[in-house]
């Protein structure tokens, strides 16, 4: 099949990337020069397991294209894939300029043309946009087309294993011509059986942000129920592993941490939240999950300070891990700038190691935090560990080197990576979430 993939952002260039792998003809259009310059170039733009293999097969197949052409990416292309950013806008709102932009320029395109084409919604866009976009076509004399929506459910750090084996494939849309342009297109993705699910697309729109503030709301339950267990004497961890083994719970997106973070659930929550209230029907739990999760940063905080007594000033902090999770590079809404940033603003000093997010850091962060060249570079002359991310490589280090060369064998761990008796046993103080310290 020949596509158009509109916005070389993540999903885009994911799902570029992995329709040319399945054998389809992809065009990938992006107006940032810099950014295609490098994806001509044979140089992948995002940090993204397994990513660079499929680029570079696809690419020198030439099955995989970039341009900043999107008439000629239009022209070429029988389906077309906005993958457009939808930033939170000043009121929470998702901001739709991009998408409106991108769906105003098509319809110029169209409107010379009589071939038909599939324009498919893959941005995370508040519910009543695919409609938008639909007029705005109709508005500018496009004949023969479909609008639908296609949400994409892809985790960074597992993003190209999440596209090639969805879960699920969401389609919402109007026509059969459109329903069975994408059922064929997503056929071979899904040969193990998982469903493709089909739905009119204001639907599909939901869907999307239910996913992701649901799963935000079960990480919230589960932060609220460990700052409960450690005044009840109880162990999250336990509880966790307790409740999970419920079918009807599941074991998975059930660990406690310093709040959920990325460009995708605080800008989604918002988002939703936003839309309900525009439709004067307030999700209210929504809103104390968003504040709940702000606080939780906050009593991660607060632990610190409140073994120093109150007192920062001049005390400095090893930290390993800077990213909003493992395996990404991204530190978009990463819970781990509030925490150093208070850290800051009471006086201490940071030193911190991160594998992969340390350039990005720079820019939250500037200068204001020294950067180590591994994790036990961050550690000399530390008052306390700091454990912001999960990254697999924290999991199991030599303690005694992390005990001599601390200053105090004092760790706050905010994503329980270690076992309570094992830290008790090699001496350390250890603050974690959820369990006694
Ligand atoms: C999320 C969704 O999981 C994807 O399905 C969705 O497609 C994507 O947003 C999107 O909308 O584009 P992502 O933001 O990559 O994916 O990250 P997650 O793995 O979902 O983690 C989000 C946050 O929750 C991280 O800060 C992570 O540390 C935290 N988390 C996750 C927990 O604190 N506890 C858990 O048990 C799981």
């Amino acid at each position: 099949m020949k596509l158009a993939v509109i916005g070389t952002g993540y999903v885009g260039l994911v799902s570029g990337t992995c329709f040319a792998e399945m054998g389809n003809n992809v065009i990938c259009v992006d107006n940032n020069r810099e950014k295609l310059k490098k994806l001509n170039n044979g140089q992948v733009t995002i940090y993204e397991p397994g990513l660079e293999l499929l680029y570079q097969r696809n690419f020198n197949q030439k099955r995989l294209r970039f341009t900043d052409n999107l008439k000629e990416a239009v022209d070429f292309a029988e389906a077309i894939f906005l993958c457009l950013p939808t930033p939170q806008g000043e009121d929470g709102s998702a901001d739709l300029t991009h998408v409106m932009e991108i769906a105003d320029q098509i319809g110029n395109i169209l409107k010379q043309s009589s071939d038909y084409k599939l324009i498919v919604n893959k941005s995370t866009v508040p519910v009543g946009t695919v409609a938008k976009v639909k007029e705005v076509l109709t508005q500018k004399g496009a004949k023969s087309f479909d609008v639908a929506s296609n949400p994409e459910f892809l985790r960074e750090g597992f993003a190209v294993d999440d596209f090639m084996k969805p879960d699920r494939i969401v389609i919402g849309a109007e026509s059969e011509k459109a329903f069975k342009l994408l059922r064929s297109l997503y056929e071979p993705f899904v040969r193990q059986g998982n469903p493709i699910i089909e739905m009119d697309i204001r639907s599909a729109e939901v869907t999307k942000y239910a996913a992701n503030s649901y799963l935000a709301t079960r990480i919230t339950f589960m932060n609220e129920l460990a700052n409960f267990c450690e005044k009840a004497g109880a162990n999250v961890d336990l509880v966790r592993k307790g409740m999970g083994s419920d079918t009807r719970i599941g074991k998975r997106f059930l660990f406690p941490g310093i709040g959920y973070g990325g460009s995708c659930f605080p800008k989604d929550v918002n988002a939703l939240i936003k839309t309900s209230l525009d439709f004067n029907s307030e999700l209210t739990l929504l809103t104390l999950v968003d504040k709940i999760n702000k606080e939780q940063r906050l009593r991660f905080f607060n632990k610190i300070k409140n073994h120093f007594e109150g007192n920062l000033k001049g005390k400095r902090f090893a930290v390993w891990g800077l990213a909003f999770k493992p395996n990404t590079d991204d530190m978009r809404e990463a819970p781990s700038i509030p925490v150093i940033k208070m850290l800051l603003e009471n006086g201490a000093k940071v030193k911190a190691f991160d594998p992969a997010a340390m350039t990005n850091s720079k820019f939250y962060l500037n200068d204001k935090i020294e950067y180590a060249d591994n994790m036990y570079d961050a550690l000399p002359d530390a008052d306390a560990l700091l454990i912001f991310t999960e990254w697999n490589e924290f999991r199991n280090p030599d303690f005694t080197k992390v005990k001599s060369l601390l200053k105090e064998p004092l760790i706050f761990d905010g994503r329980n990576v270690y076992d309570l008796d094992d830290m008790e046993e090699l001496g350390f103080t250890y603050y974690s979430i959820g369990r006694k310290i």
